[in-house]
Order: structure tokens, then C-alpha cells, then sequence
């Protein structure tokens, strides 16, 4: 497996400790923390294996620093990049916007060429409506601090096992 570029904003407390979780669940030495809120295009495009935080706001939205950032790779080509997408929601409050952003981002990516990996079950979400819904499988990994806490580590747990396979 070559290398892994983790982009969240180093700003957000939450996402930050999802982040740690993951980092150390996948072995320190592939991996390269990146801030959202300051990298570059060349920053983004020199990994071919990425994970991206991206946690849902407002009603079923993108963060504000994502919908900053992804102007600068308009144009870019994403073919033969291998994206994992994760991202905070809550169930509870959020029924029918629930990881809206985990969707959004992959569907934003998806028309760049870029392979998605890292789905997962619906199994164990309760909602009525998500963009990172297809059939029985969500297009990432959702972490619902609000409701469902203690299942955290065991999927991030899986989730990493299963990139371990998907990665390149
Ligand atoms: C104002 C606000 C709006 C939110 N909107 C949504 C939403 O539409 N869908 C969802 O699943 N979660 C939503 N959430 C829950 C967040 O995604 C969740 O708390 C996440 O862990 C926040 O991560 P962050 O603090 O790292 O940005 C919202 C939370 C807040 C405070």
C-alpha cells in the first residue's frame, strides 16, 4: 500500500478525534495528516490513496472549509485515486439530511473520475433519507457522536480493515 493522505480541518475538535482513531487503527508511518482549511491543489493531488473528513452541516450540507477547498480542483482529473470518505452526523437530529455530506463529497468526486471505496452498511442507522445512501450500503463511513457513541470504535475498526484491502 502506497501512501495515505488524511484530510480534515485541524480545527474541528470532533472530527480531530476520529481522525486520531483512524490514524492509529491504519499504522502511523503510511499516513500524512493534512488541514484542509490551508492545503493547496498540490497538496491534494500528490496522494493516491486519501481519507476525507467530512462531517455534515446546516441541513444536509458540505462544511464551509470543503466548499472552500473544492473550487481549486475544479478541473482536476481524479482517475486512479482511491477516496475513503467519513464523516460525523446524527440520526436522531437529522433523519432526513443524515451524512448528506459523505454523499455529496462522493458524488462531487465521482464526476471527477475518482474511485470511491470504504462503503458500508446501512445495518444499525436508523433514518428516513441520506445522499450517501445507495440501496443497502452508505458511500462511507458515518460516525454518530450524538447517538450512537459507544459503537464507534468497532467501526472505525472495520472500516479500516476493509481499506486495507481496497487501497492500492
Ligand atoms: C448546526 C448543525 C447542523 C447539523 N446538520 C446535520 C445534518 O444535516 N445531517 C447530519 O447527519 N448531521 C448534522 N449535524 C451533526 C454533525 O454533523 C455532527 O455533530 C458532527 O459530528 C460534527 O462534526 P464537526 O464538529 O467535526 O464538524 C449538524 C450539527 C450541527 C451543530
Amino acid at each position: 500500500m502506497k501512501d495515505i493522505g488524511i484530510f480534515y480541518s485541524f480545527r474541528s475538535v470532533k472530527t480531530g478525534q476520529q481522525v486520531k482513531k483512524i490514524s492509529k487503527q491504519l499504522g502511523a508511518d503510511q499516513i500524512k495528516l493534512m488541514d484542509i482549511d490551508v492545503a493547496t491543489k498540490a497538496d491534494f493531488l500528490q496522494f493516491t490513496n486519501y481519507i476525507l473528513a467530512v462531517p455534515t452541516w446546516f441541513d444536509g450540507e458540505l462544511p464551509n472549509y470543503w466548499d472552500e477547498f473544492l473550487p481549486s480542483i475544479e478541473k482536476e482529473d481524479l482517475k486512479g485515486k482511491n477516496i475513503a470518505i467519513f464523516g460525523g452526523g446524527d440520526q436522531k437530529g437529522y433523519p432526513e439530511n443524515f451524512v448528506d455530506g459523505i454523499g455529496l463529497m462522493a458524488s462531487i468526486l465521482e464526476a471527477k473520475n475518482a474511485t470511491i471505496v470504504g462503503f458500508t452498511s446501512t445495518e444499525g442507522y436508523t433514518f428516513e433519507q441520506s445522499r450517501a445512501q445507495r440501496g443497502n450500503q452508505l458511500v462511507g463511513l458515518a460516525l454518530d457522536i450524538e447517538n450512537q457513541a459507544a459503537l464507534i470504535d468497532e467501526r472505525i475498526k472495520n472500516w479500516v480493515e476493509s481499506l486495507k484491502k481496497e487501497f492500492k
